[in-house]
């Protein structure tokens, strides 16, 4: 959500005649865009801040100016304390502001004033951000043949999983209207988009306005799934308890809906899930699970998870273990826990050492990477439908993301960039694959996964 957000803060400065650069050294204004969701990424702002202060100083040596900010959710969370640990900062301002970053600059540029903005606006702040240009593309400063793109239609987040600080920075749920999002659509689609990503922390409980009712995000998939151009649509974030009949129909009824699913589960133990707030325990998730694979067998699962939350014990991390064999994850993310001020696991009195989050965090890796490399492998010798957007590291190369997320490879013979190619694979690593193009390759692109292996 940040890349999305930061397209949205570039489209707010362009009417200033600010352009995007490539890398910090010159520029008139850095903005860091910030994550506070563990210990590691907001310390990282200060380290950054540190570097960033000499450029800012050089600049200033030759008689210029760079204005220095700190966006996102740690400016959220920590506003005065940024300001008072590093001081050389121009501007503070929270992810629900966005939309007033026109006077922010207007105020520290002419001014000089330091800009410190981390309301909540009564106001959604989507009414007031201009439409959007055609989307940033992070390898690129230019935003043109971008084929794959964000689009945020829900923020926030009421769950208060006991160990997070997204309800406290990026506030209460809130969905775009249907027509919002679907003006959105069709206006990445008519930019060459190809593949839209939903966005929100709670995607799969969005609930937009609409003139017959609201939308949940099984008719918003639905929806977009019509606009003339576009080929892929995948969600993320979503909350398992929130898995709604519709939705779970669409990944059966929408071909343009990816096989690919980050269903966060975080522990596999009901009594650590209960403690974390979560509203679903290891056998709703199985469940869940299994009616996925009726709707759409093919379909790949990711997870997030958390090992050491206060209390966790050996046998706890053991049903976590259990659970990953079970369900097969394709690919994940895990972490060691960690308090974040404010969060209610953080003043639990049963913290478990660091030694031991770092060697259940270290076996359950290496099983996820193995599950990973199993799926990788599985690939070869299939053709897969790849979007290809982006240029590899070799002459002539390109890359591009398979139905599963997986970036595959293939030299340049292999297609057009912003095209949905037929690729069979012919290797498989850790963490990509590579493909060769297949000649006859046509119809149902999305479904070839599933034709190859039938
Ligand atoms: N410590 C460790 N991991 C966390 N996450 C969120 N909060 C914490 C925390 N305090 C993880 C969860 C979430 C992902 C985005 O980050 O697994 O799904
Ligand atoms: Fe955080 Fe996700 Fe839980 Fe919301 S549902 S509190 S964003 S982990």
């Amino acid at each position: 959500m940040n890349v999305y957000d930061s397209g949205r803060m570039a489209d707010v400065l362009a009417p200033l005649g600010y352009v995007q650069v490539e890398a910090p050294d010159d520029a008139d204004m850095v903005i860091l865009n910030t994550c506070h969701i563990r210990e590691k990424a907001a310390e990282k702002v200060y380290s950054e801040l540190g570097r960033l202060k000499h450029l800012k100083n050089a600049k200033e040596d030759t008689g210029e100016r760079m204005i220095l900010a700190v966006a996102g959710c740690v400016a959220q969370a920590e506003g005065e304390e940024i300001l008072s640990r590093a001081p050389y900062v121009d501007m503070v301002f929270g992810p629900q502001t966005y939309h007033r970053l026109g006077e922010m600059v207007a105020r520290a540029g002419r001014a000089g004033d330091v800009v410190l903005d981390t309301d909540f606006p009564v106001e959604p702040k989507f009414d007031f951000l201009p439409a959007s240009a055609p989307p940033m593309n992070p390898n690129k400063a230019s935003g043109n043949e971008v084929s794959s793109a964000f689009l945020t239609v829900q923020e926030g987040c009421d769950k208060f999983c006991t160990f997070c600080v997204v309800p406290y920075t990026r506030g209460a749920e809130y969905s775009r209207p249907g027509a919002d999002v679907m003006a959105e659509a069709k206006r990445l689609a008519a930019t060459g988009v190809r593949e839209i990503t939903l966005l929100g922390q709670n995607v799969n409980n969005y609930q937009g306005a609409a003139p017959k009712g609201d939308w949940g995000l099984g008719r918003l998939i639905a929806e977009v799934a019509t606009v003339d151009g576009i080929e892929r649509i995948r969600y993320t974030t979503s909350y398992p308890a929130d898995m709604d009949d519709e939705l779970i129909a669409a990944h059966a009824d929408v071909n343009e809906l990816m096989p690919f699913l980050h269903l966060p589960v975080q522990s596999g133990s009901d009594v650590v899930l209960k403690a974390m707030n979560r509203r679903h325990n290891a056998d709703d998730y199985r469940r869940l699970v299994d009616r996925l694979r009726v709707a759409r067998p093919d379909i790949g699962l990711s997870s997030d998870f958390i090992v050491g939350f206060p209390g966790e014990t050996d046998a706890d991390f053991a049903e976590t273990m259990k659970l990953v064999e079970e369900i097969g994850f394709i690919q994940a993310y895990s972490f060691k826990y960690s308090p974040r001020p404010g969060t209610p696991a953080a003043v639990m009195d049963t913290h478990v050492p660091d030694k031991v989050k770092g060697e259940r965090l270290a076996i359950l890796q290496d099983r996820l990477n193995t599950q990973q490399l199993v799926f990788n492998r599985s690939c070869v010798g299939k053709v897969m439908a790849v979007l290809l957007d982006r240029p590899g590291r070799e002459p002539g190369q390109l890359v591009g993301r398979s139905p599963y997320m997986q970036a595959v490879h293939v030299d340049g013979t292999g297609g057009t960039m912003g095209v949905i190619a037929g690729l069979r694979i012919t290797e498989a690593h850790a963490n990509s694959l590579t493909g060769a193009p297949v000649e006859d390759y046509a119809d149902a692109p999305n479904r070839a996964h599933e034709r190859a292996s039938a």
